[in-house]
């Protein structure tokens, strides 16, 4: 819910509702899911959506991320109705690109910039976020670390702060330990779950001495290349943050030149920066007003589709007193 929610404030200034309703508005998180359920199929036969979805008349009406795709066009008719609001938002920038290159952006691509960007910044981070909370919390060496170094955090603030003020990026990136921690949450469990694609270019090209022509299908899994022994060493296979401050820093750039979590090249994604926005900030929030323990641990489920999504994280929270942090020794 919060990872919808922030992609519906940057991208409209307008959040979908979740958080503040507690509910799947509109079941909009569940058309989202189902959607990312067919890609993953569908999408290993492109053609296939072509009868399926596209060019087959019923199920077009029947779009399974409709739902997203009524609240954002909506958002556009809003926005167009009163252009002067949210100036800094995404949508502005995009009818923006729409007036300044109008061969290039049509009604059509601005549609789909808006709901790619939902569909690509929500669930993704949502992922993220349940694997750094199960992680962390289902290991005590490594939620203790954590939470020391938020209350060292606390602890250095001027004596004036409110106690309300969220952990700010500035905080978040000082605290080292989290920082390796959400390197290995982004190598241990990659949001998306298949192999991103590439098409070989005019003129082939040769990949590990195999010559491969023009129009070639080629990829790499970020799975498979997080768990290579090779790159991030025999333990590949557990999470262990430790990992990240054993090396060098030379090695740790190295090591983190290599996550493939987000992707490669011109293709990459362009919401990386915000991604890591929201899970510097997020999680530390979260253990410095939470103490979270896991229900059952053996309940927690990896499925896969086009993302490998979690079930079964259901947590005891107990409210932390703000102070408490800063007091504690
Ligand atoms: C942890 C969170 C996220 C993960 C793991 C993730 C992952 C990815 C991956 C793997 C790709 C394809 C890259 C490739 O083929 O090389 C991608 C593309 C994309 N992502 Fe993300 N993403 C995340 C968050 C976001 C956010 C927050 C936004 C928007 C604000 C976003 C918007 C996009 C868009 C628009 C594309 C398509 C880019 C293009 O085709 O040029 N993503 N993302």
């Amino acid at each position: 819910m919060y990872a919808f929610d922030v992609i519906g404030e940057i991208t409209f200034s307008k959040r979908f509702g979740f958080l503040e309703t507690g509910q799947d508005i509109n079941d909009m998180m569940h058309h989202t899911a189902n959607f990312m359920t067919y890609t993953g199929t569908i999408g290993q036969v492109p053609n296939l959506d072509w009868y399926f979805r596209i060019k087959n008349p019923i199920l077009h009406v029947l779009r399974p991320t409709s739902n997203i795709l009524s609240f954002t066009l909506k958002q556009i008719q809003e926005h167009e109705k009163s252009p002067e609001k949210n100036s800094r938002d995404l949508l502005s920038r995009f009818i923006e690109a729409r007036q300044k290159y109008p061969d290039i952006v049509d009604d059509d691509l601005l549609h789909d910039y808006t709901n790619t960007n939902v569909a690509g910044g929500s669930d993704t981070t949502a992922i993220m976020l349940r694997t750094l909370v199960f992680n962390i919390t289902t290991r005590k060496q490594v939620l203790d670390k954590v939470v020391a170094e938020i209350s060292t955090v606390m602890k250095a603030r001027p004596k004036d702060t409110d106690p309300d003020t969220p952990i700010t990026w500035a905080e978040g990136l000082s605290m080292t330990y989290y920082q390796a921690c959400l390197k290995e949450a982004m190598r241990y469990h990659p949001p998306t779950a298949q192999i991103l694609p590439r098409v070989v270019p005019q003129g082939g090209v040769e990949l590990c001495g195999v010559y491969l022509p023009a129009g070639t299908n080629v990829g790499c899994n970020a799975w498979t290349v997080h768990r290579d022994k090779q790159l991030y060493g025999e333990d590949a296979d557990e999470f262990r943050p430790e990992r990240w401050l054993e090396v060098s820093s030379e090695q740790a750039k190295k090591m983190e030149a290599l996550l493939f979590t987000f992707g490669a090249g011109k293709r990459a994604c362009v919401g990386k920066n915000i991604a890591l926005l929201e899970m510097t900030k997020f999680v530390p929030e979260f253990f410095r007003r939470f103490e979270v323990r896991v229900v059952d641990a053996g309940r927690y489920r990896i499925t896969s589709s086009w993302l490998a999504v979690q079930s079964g994280l259901d947590v005891y929270l107990t409210l932390r007193d703000p102070a408490a942090l800063v007091a504690e020794v």
